[in-house]
């Protein structure tokens, strides 16, 4: 269920053939009429990142379908057996190789969540250096709605260039979810993270 480490970035990273909305690739068993909205769920390391079943299961009470894609490091903070049989789809983490079948159906919705300090800068800078920076970077290009919930610590957020970074993401029309920074030096636990903010900054709907 694992898609490979290596190879180059010859795909659209979101499984497009072009941009646009009318020309998205679907499945030929993934009827318009049925098809439930398929959400992704980009997870990165942060100190929550293992609690990432939580969004997944309110997605599905939301009526939608879940792919995960973890950063490289993300991968070490979240259990991927389980989310793979909780979503039914591999986890992926890097590029497929020319000719591997798609892993993942195209998303209707992107939910950046947790989000690093990492992640948020290079996404804002246009940086792609990962599979899912790949997948949220391309994503403004394409119209795919996306929300953010951060989840850094005081000293992180201090750095002038998160501002700049979240400033550039609101410009973007990516929708920020209103976690403030946890206490330096803490891993945030019990500084009420909210999942849930990920499905009502995107409500479900097919693009
Ligand atoms: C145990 C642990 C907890 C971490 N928690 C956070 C966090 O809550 N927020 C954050 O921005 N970075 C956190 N970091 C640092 C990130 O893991 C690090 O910046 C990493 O490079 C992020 O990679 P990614 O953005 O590609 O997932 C943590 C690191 C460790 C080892």
């Amino acid at each position: 269920m694992t898609d490979r480490t290596t190879g180059t970035a010859t795909e659209s990273a979101t499984g497009t053939k072009s941009t646009g909305s009318t020309s998205r690739a679907r499945s030929a068993s993934s009827s318009r009429s049925t098809r439930k909205p398929f959400l992704y769920v980009v997870v990165c390391a942060a100190g929550n990142a293992g609690d990432v079943g939580t969004l997944i299961d309110a997605a599905h009470a939301d009526g939608r379908d879940v792919g995960v894609v973890a950063t490289p490091h993300a991968l070490g903070f979240i259990d991927r057996a389980a989310v793979e049989a909780t979503t039914g789809y591999p986890v992926r983490s890097a590029w497929r190789l020319p000719g591997e079948p798609r892993p993942l159906p195209p998303p209707d919705a992107i939910a950046v969540a947790p989000a690093t300090f990492n992640t948020i800068n290079k996404w804002a800078a246009g940086i792609s250096d990962t599979l899912a920076l790949g997948i949220v970077c391309e994503a403004y290009g394409l119209g795919v709605p996306i929300a953010v919930l951060p989840y850094v610590n005081g000293a992180q957020a201090a750095h002038p260039a998160y501002a700049l970074s979240l400033e550039r993401l609101h410009a973007m029309a990516v929708r920020v979810g209103s976690h403030v920074p946890h206490a330096a030096g803490t891993n945030g636990a019990g500084s009420g993270f909210r999942w849930e903010e990920a499905l009502e900054l995107l409500p479900p709907k097919l693009l």
